[in-house]
This record gives C-alpha cells, sequence and structure tokens, in this order.
C-alpha cells in the first residue's frame, strides 16, 4: 500500500489538525514529539504528515507532493490552485477585512486610487476590481502591515482579523469585510482518483467527527 501525505500548515493550524486527524483514527504520535523534523509516518495506516509553510501548502497539493493539505481559506484564496475542497473544518475562523483610520468611515468610495497595503495581493485585487470594481494601488507587503496607514504609506490595508486586537492597539477599525476565513481540507485531482477509496474514508470520518461537535 502506497503512503497518503497530508500536507499541514506549520504553527497552530497544524496541532489543530493533528488533534482532528488523531480523532479520526491516525497515529500521530510523531507530529506530538516537539522536534525539527518535517516528515513523521504512521506506518500502520500508512500516512505520512509534512510539515510546510502554510502559504506553500496549495503548491505541495497541486503537485501531487501532497495528497492532502489542510490550510485557511486565505491562503487558498490567495494561491488560486486547482484543487478539489472538501470540507471546512470550522476551525482557524476570521475573517478577511478592509482596516483603516476610524476618520474613513464611509468615505472609501470617494478616495481616487486609494492605496492598500496588504499580504494578500490577489485577495485584494479581486475583492476591488471584481466586487466593486473600484480602481485602487495595490502595495504588496510581507508582516506587519497595520503600520502602513500609520506611517502613511496606504489609506488602507486589507488584513485578517481575528480577534480584532491588532487592529485596535493600532488605532485602526474594520472598514468593511471582504470574507468569512477559516480551515480547509483539501485534495489533490489525481489522488481523488487513484486513492479515493482510502480518501473518501478519511473525508467521511472527519464529516462524522465535525458533525458530533
Ligand atoms: C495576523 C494578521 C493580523 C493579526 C490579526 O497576523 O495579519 O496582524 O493576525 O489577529 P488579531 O485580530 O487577533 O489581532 P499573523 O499573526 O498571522 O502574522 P503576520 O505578522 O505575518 O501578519
Amino acid at each position: 500500500m502506497e503512503y497518503i501525505t497530508v500536507a499541514l500548515a506549520k504553527g497552530r493550524l497544524a496541532e489543530m489538525t493533528t488533534d482532528l486527524l488523531e480523532k479520526a483514527g491516525l497515529d500521530v504520535h510523531e507530529l506530538r514529539e516537539k522536534s525539527r523534523k518535517l516528515v513523521f509516518t504512521d506506518e500502520k495506516n500508512k500516512f505520512k504528515f509534512i510539515l510546510v509553510k502554510a502559504s506553500d501548502v496549495p503548491t505541495y497539493v497541486e503537485y501531487g507532493a501532497a495528497d492532502i493539505g489542510v490550510v485557511g481559506k486565505d491562503t487558498l484564496l490567495e494561491a488560486g490552485k486547482d484543487l478539489y475542497e472538501m470540507i471546512n473544518l470550522g476551525f482557524g475562523t476570521c475573517r478577511m477585512a478592509v482596516a483603516g483610520p476610524k476618520e474613513l468611515e464611509g468615505k472609501l468610495d470617494s478616495i481616487h486610487n486609494m492605496r492598500v497595503a496588504t499580504k494578500y495581493t490577489e485577495i485584494a485585487k479581486n475583492y476591488y476590481h471584481l466586487v466593486k470594481k473600484q480602481s485602487v494601488e495595490i502595495i504588496k507587503l510581507h508582516g506587519s502591515v497595520e503600520l502602513a496607514p500609520i506611517v502613511g504609506l496606504s489609506e488602507v490595508i486589507v488584513d485578517i482579523v481575528e480577534s480584532g486586537k491588532t487592529l485596535k492597539e493600532n488605532g485602526l477599525v474594520v472598514l468593511e469585510e471582504v470574507c468569512d476565513l477559516s480551515a480547509r481540507f483539501v485534495v489533490n485531482r489525481v489522488s481523488m482518483k487513484m486513492e479515493s477509496k482510502r480518501i473518501l474514508a478519511l473525508v467521511a470520518k472527519i464529516k462524522e467527527l465535525l458533525a458530533k461537535e
């Protein structure tokens, strides 16, 4: 029997995914041991788990280096890969929002060529160009995005809001909602054909667990 490889997004999401996979009957004890290893195996069920950077999960799954991936919807939207999104896992929930200084409340549509700083340029482009049909300048940043409106790099940001603490502590507010986010279970298109029985059994088991919550 071939291994089925699951790509987990390093960090908090990986921990929540590990709990879920354990409840689904997989042997995840290697994953729980704090180490710098990146590949773990469940010999009994013939599963491999790999720890990858969240934004790389869609790439591993698209190329089939992983059959399955668990990653945030934000990362999936940003990557735009052709994967099967099988389950909304309901954890890692947060939202994508436009945020900025309170003074801009109700004024966003009148700013000419507004500058939008974000890590999520594809999501921002889609939102402004396709949904709002507003022409804006999108500025790519790699982190600490909340700083941009404070120092005048941009008028607003498009970023993830979870508790709202980061915005609050930096004097910013949510101005518009872009979309809701949460962790998703995704599958490579070929794996779905080749290993459909084992993958669908895992999907069914996880759905059953989620329905009980
Ligand atoms: C995210 C996001 C916000 C923060 C929101 O950053 O970009 O900065 O979390 O969370 P809150 O509403 O609970 O304060 P993350 O910590 O993922 O990393 P980053 O610094 O790379 O953006």
